[in-house]
Protein backbone atom coordinates (compact mmCIF):
# COMPACT_ATOMS: atom_id res chain seq x y z
CA UNK A 1 0.00 0.00 0.00
CA UNK A 2 1.53 3.52 -1.12
CA UNK A 3 1.15 7.00 0.34
CA UNK A 4 -0.75 5.50 3.41
CA UNK A 5 -0.46 8.61 6.17
CA UNK A 6 -1.99 7.23 8.93
CA UNK A 7 -3.02 3.80 10.44
CA UNK A 8 -6.05 3.64 12.89
CA UNK A 9 -7.54 0.66 14.81
CA UNK A 10 -11.45 -0.04 16.20
CA UNK A 11 -10.55 -1.11 19.36
CA UNK A 12 -13.21 -4.05 20.35
CA UNK A 13 -12.46 -6.87 18.81
CA UNK A 14 -9.71 -6.01 16.58
CA UNK A 15 -7.14 -4.65 19.83
CA UNK A 16 -8.87 -6.02 22.75
CA UNK A 17 -10.70 -9.65 23.38
CA UNK A 18 -14.24 -8.55 23.88
CA UNK A 19 -15.19 -12.02 25.23
CA UNK A 20 -11.99 -12.24 27.70
CA UNK A 21 -14.41 -10.19 30.24
CA UNK A 22 -16.70 -13.82 30.37
CA UNK A 23 -13.78 -16.01 29.18
CA UNK A 24 -12.30 -15.57 32.88
CA UNK A 25 -15.50 -16.11 34.56
CA UNK A 26 -16.02 -19.27 32.75
CA UNK A 27 -15.11 -21.79 35.73
CA UNK A 28 -19.00 -20.21 37.25
CA UNK A 29 -20.97 -19.27 34.36
CA UNK A 30 -19.98 -23.01 32.94
CA UNK A 31 -20.58 -23.98 28.92
CA UNK A 32 -22.81 -21.37 28.29
CA UNK A 33 -20.35 -18.64 28.75
CA UNK A 34 -19.50 -18.11 24.93
CA UNK A 35 -23.52 -17.38 23.90
CA UNK A 36 -23.82 -15.42 26.66
CA UNK A 37 -20.49 -13.52 25.56
CA UNK A 38 -21.94 -12.98 22.34
CA UNK A 39 -25.13 -11.99 23.30
CA UNK A 40 -23.77 -9.48 25.26
CA UNK A 41 -21.68 -8.06 22.48
CA UNK A 42 -24.25 -8.21 20.01
CA UNK A 43 -27.00 -6.15 21.92
CA UNK A 44 -24.26 -3.76 22.96
CA UNK A 45 -23.35 -2.87 19.33
CA UNK A 46 -27.63 -3.04 19.04
CA UNK A 47 -27.76 -0.25 21.17
CA UNK A 48 -24.84 1.68 19.45
CA UNK A 49 -27.04 1.42 16.41
CA UNK A 50 -30.61 2.05 17.97
CA UNK A 51 -29.77 4.82 20.28
CA UNK A 52 -27.73 6.99 16.95
CA UNK A 53 -30.61 6.74 15.16
CA UNK A 54 -33.32 7.56 18.09
CA UNK A 55 -31.21 10.36 18.90
CA UNK A 56 -30.49 8.89 22.50
CA UNK A 57 -26.93 9.23 23.45
CA UNK A 58 -25.81 7.18 26.24
CA UNK A 59 -22.01 6.51 26.22
CA UNK A 60 -20.74 2.97 25.93
CA UNK A 61 -19.78 2.25 29.12
CA UNK A 62 -23.70 2.92 30.24
CA UNK A 63 -24.70 0.85 27.07
CA UNK A 64 -22.23 -2.00 28.34
CA UNK A 65 -24.09 -1.68 31.25
CA UNK A 66 -27.51 -1.80 29.65
CA UNK A 67 -26.42 -4.84 27.10
CA UNK A 68 -25.08 -6.95 30.42
CA UNK A 69 -28.34 -6.59 32.24
CA UNK A 70 -30.71 -7.63 29.12
CA UNK A 71 -27.77 -10.81 28.77
CA UNK A 72 -27.81 -11.70 32.24
CA UNK A 73 -31.68 -11.80 32.29
CA UNK A 74 -31.89 -14.35 29.35
CA UNK A 75 -28.61 -16.33 30.22
CA UNK A 76 -29.94 -16.41 33.75
CA UNK A 77 -26.20 -15.48 35.18
CA UNK A 78 -26.16 -14.81 38.88
CA UNK A 79 -26.55 -11.46 39.66
CA UNK A 80 -23.03 -11.00 41.70
CA UNK A 81 -21.39 -11.69 38.78
CA UNK A 82 -22.14 -8.19 37.70
CA UNK A 83 -19.78 -5.82 39.40
CA UNK A 84 -16.84 -8.45 38.42
CA UNK A 85 -17.59 -9.19 34.98
CA UNK A 86 -17.98 -4.91 34.41
CA UNK A 87 -14.33 -4.47 36.33
CA UNK A 88 -13.02 -7.54 33.53
CA UNK A 89 -14.46 -5.39 30.76
CA UNK A 90 -12.39 -2.49 31.61
CA UNK A 91 -9.37 -4.10 30.84
CA UNK A 92 -9.86 -6.52 28.18
CA UNK A 93 -6.93 -8.55 27.18
CA UNK A 94 -5.41 -7.10 23.85
CA UNK A 95 -5.54 -10.13 20.81
CA UNK A 96 -1.52 -11.93 21.40
CA UNK A 97 -0.02 -10.35 18.48
CA UNK A 98 -1.09 -6.97 18.61
CA UNK A 99 1.99 -5.30 20.90
CA UNK A 100 4.64 -6.63 18.33
CA UNK A 101 3.18 -5.59 15.40
CA UNK A 102 2.18 -1.99 16.78
CA UNK A 103 5.67 -1.79 17.63
CA UNK A 104 7.25 -2.97 14.38
CA UNK A 105 4.45 -0.21 12.64
CA UNK A 106 5.70 2.47 14.99
CA UNK A 107 9.08 1.47 14.08
CA UNK A 108 8.22 2.62 10.62
CA UNK A 109 6.95 6.18 11.39
CA UNK A 110 3.49 5.34 10.74
CA UNK A 111 1.03 7.74 12.71
CA UNK A 112 -1.31 5.05 14.61
CA UNK A 113 -4.12 5.58 15.95
CA UNK A 114 -7.58 4.40 17.57
CA UNK A 115 -11.05 4.95 16.69
CA UNK A 116 -13.50 3.82 18.84
CA UNK A 117 -17.17 3.91 20.35
CA UNK A 118 -15.31 3.32 23.75
CA UNK A 119 -15.15 6.65 26.21
CA UNK A 120 -11.82 8.80 26.40
CA UNK A 121 -11.42 7.24 30.21
CA UNK A 122 -12.22 3.64 28.95
CA UNK A 123 -9.82 3.55 26.00
CA UNK A 124 -7.27 5.37 27.91
CA UNK A 125 -7.30 2.34 30.78
CA UNK A 126 -7.47 -0.26 28.46
CA UNK A 127 -4.25 0.84 26.61
CA UNK A 128 -2.63 1.07 29.80
CA UNK A 129 -3.74 -1.76 31.23
CA UNK A 130 -2.46 -3.80 28.35
CA UNK A 131 0.89 -1.47 28.41
CA UNK A 132 0.44 -0.19 24.65
CA UNK A 133 0.70 3.23 25.92
CA UNK A 134 3.47 5.37 23.93
CA UNK A 135 2.20 3.23 20.64
CA UNK A 136 -0.33 5.66 19.69
CA UNK A 137 -0.52 8.99 18.39
CA UNK A 138 -4.07 9.22 19.20
CA UNK A 139 -7.27 7.77 20.81
CA UNK A 140 -10.61 9.14 18.83
CA UNK A 141 -13.27 8.47 20.86
CA UNK A 142 -17.32 9.31 19.26
CA UNK A 143 -18.11 11.35 22.74
CA UNK A 144 -16.34 13.91 20.63
CA UNK A 145 -19.02 13.79 18.00
CA UNK A 146 -22.21 12.09 20.53
CA UNK A 147 -23.12 9.86 17.82
CA UNK A 148 -21.92 6.01 17.12
CA UNK A 149 -19.85 4.55 14.17
CA UNK A 150 -20.86 3.64 11.41
CA UNK A 151 -21.78 7.72 10.99
CA UNK A 152 -19.40 9.29 9.14
CA UNK A 153 -18.90 11.48 11.56
CA UNK A 154 -16.78 9.28 13.33
CA UNK A 155 -14.38 8.35 10.36
CA UNK A 156 -14.08 12.43 9.67
CA UNK A 157 -12.97 12.77 12.75
CA UNK A 158 -8.68 11.88 12.06
CA UNK A 159 -9.37 13.18 8.57
CA UNK A 160 -9.68 16.59 10.41
CA UNK A 161 -7.33 16.40 12.80
CA UNK A 162 -4.65 15.51 10.27
CA UNK A 163 -5.68 17.16 7.44
CA UNK A 164 -5.31 14.27 5.67
CA UNK A 165 -6.93 12.56 2.51
CA UNK A 166 -9.87 9.80 3.16
CA UNK A 167 -7.44 7.52 1.07
CA UNK A 168 -4.29 7.90 3.32
CA UNK A 169 -5.61 6.80 6.20
CA UNK A 170 -5.52 3.06 6.22
CA UNK A 171 -8.26 1.60 8.42
CA UNK A 172 -8.57 -2.28 10.33
CA UNK A 173 -11.60 -3.11 12.17
CA UNK A 174 -12.58 -7.09 12.71
CA UNK A 175 -15.78 -6.04 12.88
CA UNK A 176 -17.55 -6.34 9.56
CA UNK A 177 -19.81 -3.56 9.09
CA UNK A 178 -17.01 -1.53 10.47
CA UNK A 179 -14.93 -1.99 7.83
CA UNK A 180 -18.31 -1.16 5.29
CA UNK A 181 -18.56 2.06 7.56
CA UNK A 182 -14.98 3.05 6.90
CA UNK A 183 -14.65 1.20 3.67
CA UNK A 184 -17.72 3.00 2.33
CA UNK A 185 -16.75 6.54 3.98
CA UNK A 186 -13.35 6.14 1.75
CA UNK A 187 -10.83 4.79 4.09
CA UNK A 188 -8.54 1.90 2.41
CA UNK A 189 -10.50 -0.53 4.65
CA UNK A 190 -8.91 -3.82 6.00
CA UNK A 191 -11.21 -6.86 7.81
CA UNK A 192 -8.92 -8.19 10.69
CA UNK A 193 -11.26 -11.58 10.28
CA UNK A 194 -10.21 -13.67 13.62
CA UNK A 195 -12.96 -16.14 13.49
CA UNK A 196 -13.04 -17.17 9.70
CA UNK A 197 -16.51 -15.43 9.17
CA UNK A 198 -18.72 -14.16 6.33
CA UNK A 199 -18.55 -10.41 4.84
CA UNK A 200 -21.14 -8.16 4.98
CA UNK A 201 -23.15 -7.21 1.65
CA UNK A 202 -23.13 -3.49 2.33
CA UNK A 203 -21.58 -1.95 -1.07
CA UNK A 204 -17.86 -2.47 0.34
CA UNK A 205 -14.72 -5.18 -0.18
CA UNK A 206 -12.42 -4.97 2.16
CA UNK A 207 -9.12 -4.01 0.04
CA UNK A 208 -7.44 -6.79 2.02
CA UNK A 209 -8.90 -9.98 4.77
CA UNK A 210 -5.66 -10.54 7.03
CA UNK A 211 -6.70 -13.18 9.63
CA UNK A 212 -4.96 -11.44 12.64
CA UNK A 213 -3.13 -7.74 13.26
CA UNK A 214 0.71 -9.16 11.93
CA UNK A 215 -1.30 -10.12 8.45
CA UNK A 216 -0.35 -6.33 7.95
CA UNK A 217 3.35 -6.05 8.17
CA UNK A 218 3.63 -7.07 4.09
CA UNK A 219 0.88 -4.89 3.06
CA UNK A 220 3.76 -1.64 3.35
C1 LIG B 1 -15.29 0.00 18.56
O1 LIG B 1 -15.66 1.09 18.11
C2 LIG B 1 -16.94 -1.06 17.04
O2 LIG B 1 -16.68 -1.78 19.23
C3 LIG B 1 -16.04 -1.25 18.17
O3 LIG B 1 -14.28 -0.11 19.29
Amino acid sequence: MKNIKAIIFDAYGTLFDVNSAAEKCKDRIGEKWEPFSNFWRTTQLEYTWLRSLMGRHKDFWQITEDSLDKSMKLFKIKPSMREELLNLYKVLSPFKEVHETLKILKEKNFKLAILSNGTPSLLKKLVKSSNLENLFDDIFSIEEVGVYKPNSKVYDMPIKKYKIKKNEVVFLSANTWDVSGGGNYGYQAIWVNRNRNIFDNLDYKPKYEIKDLSGLLDKF
